[in-house]
């Protein structure tokens, strides 16, 4: 019977949502959710998709049929190419498997739930995955819900509110040979801290020496560095460097797709003579697992995705739509920086212009972080996480003097 059934905690992203909503104050700030706003701090649709879905809504063909169950092929064909560049190898030796999935999330558990029941390591303590603490809190629950063995790698320096390369890379070393590793491909969250190039080339050198499974999350290609290959370089690297690897691709974050649900998930095989043979036999057992589970992916945001990404003049404006978003993004942690220099904020706060992405982690503890909420109204996760996109020209100076206050204390 449900007395069974203990009571489970609230979600604490989306009850943080709830909690801003219901606050009545009007110098309330939601820096919360990972969702962009605009400088009036509104969800902004981009104008691009509002193009894409004015076409969608104006086409005498459009319906709501099923969709296959691996999803829109012109979809699925597209996000291939926009991830592993055009030219790709591994797309013309047809080493690539993609399945339109719910999102990234989606993404993330029909990988989780094929490694559970399909991976088997040459070493037998090596069926875990590693993900980088900290991490996205759902990936815990999404990897534990397919009882697949969590172990974490160390991601973030306290003292340098950068990366513990070392740390990472020394964990990455000691795990048992042939294990699964989660990477963010760009703009890491909850951290906004990424590994450069170089160290890109180091941990993927490691990877093939001890023959690691990498597992890329990538849902702010284009978020990062403003240039969508540039954001999808480690990939890239990885995929060059002759890894058998899957990707998860979200489109809630470069498309404001959020509520759509549109997002992909590839596996790419190893090159090899068997290659084309493994990604069918792969590609079987994903179609069932992804009939049993959501029978087939929903449409709509698909549809207007692929029109954007299948034709070259609504392509430019999506890019032009991108730079809007990590340009506002970047001006902000210019502004919140310079305030808190301004207003001589106890500690070093050039982490908040190098970390990049839709977050940056600030370092404030959990007391900080209970006390800017009690007094200020602002919203933000207890690690101390701020979505970038939620300062404006119009609250960051609010913004900067509330923290400059907890910090005195
Ligand atoms: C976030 O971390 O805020 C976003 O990725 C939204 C989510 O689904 O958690």
């Amino acid at each position: 019977s449900a007395e069974v059934v203990p009571q489970a905690p609230e979600d604490p992203l989306f009850g943080l949502m709830a909690a801003y909503k219901k606050d009545t104050d009007s110098k309330k700030v939601d820096l919360g959710i990972g969702a962009y706003r605009d400088d009036s701090a509104k969800p902004w649709v981009l104008p691009v998709v509002k193009q894409a879905d004015d076409l969608l809504r104006k086409d005498p063909d459009l319906n709501h049929e099923y969709l296959p169950i691996s999803g829109l092929a012109d979809f699925t064909s597209a996000s291939q190419k926009l991830i592993l560049g055009k030219n790709s190898p591994a797309i013309s030796d047809k080493r690539v498997v993609t399945l339109q999935t719910v999102s990234g999330t989606g993404a993330v558990h029909l990988g989780a739930a094929f490694l559970s029941k399909f991976y088997t390591p040459s070493t037998p303590d090596a069926k875990a995955i590693y993900v980088s603490s900290p991490t996205w809190a759902n990936h815990n629950q999404i990897i534990t819900n397919v009882h697949l063995p969590l172990k974490t790698y160390p991601y973030f320096s306290k003292q340098t509110k950068g990366l513990d390369f070392d740390g990472m890379y020394s964990t990455i070393e000691q795990a048992p040979s042939s294990s699964i590793i989660l990477l963010h491909a760009c703009a890491h969250n909850p951290t906004g801290v990424d590994p450069t190039q170089d160290q890109w080339k180091k941990l993927a050198h490691l990877m093939r020496q001890k023959r690691h499974f990498p597992f890329f999350d990538c849902a702010y290609q284009g978020f990062a560095s403003g240039s969508l290959a540039t954001d999808a370089w480690a990939i890239n690297h990885f995929v060059e460097q002759g890894f058998e690897l899957m990707i998860a691709q979200s489109y809630a974050k470069n498309f404001g797709l959020y509520g759509e649900r549109a997002g992909c998930f590839h596996f790419v095989a190893a090159p090899s003579p068997s290659a084309q043979d493994e990604v069918a036999r792969v590609g079987s057992q994903l179609a069932i697992l992804q009939r049993s589970e959501i029978s087939n992916p929903p449409a709509y945001g698909a549809r207007i995705a692929s029109l954007i990404l299948n034709d070259e003049g609504l392509f430019a404006q999506w890019e032009e739509d991108l730079r809007t978003m990590s340009g506002r993004i970047k001006e902000m942690r210019k502004a919140l920086k310079e305030h808190l220099v301004r207003l001589e904020t106890p500690g070093s706060w050039e982490h908040i212009t190098e970390q990049i992405g839709m977050f940056s982690f600030t370092g404030l503890d959990e007391k900080q972080v209970a006390r800017l909420r009690e007094e200020s109204h602002v919203y933000m996760t207890k690690n101390g996480r701020i979505s970038m996109a939620g300062l404006n020209t119009g609250n960051v100076e609010y913004f900067a003097k509330a923290v400059d206050g907890v910090v005195r204390g």
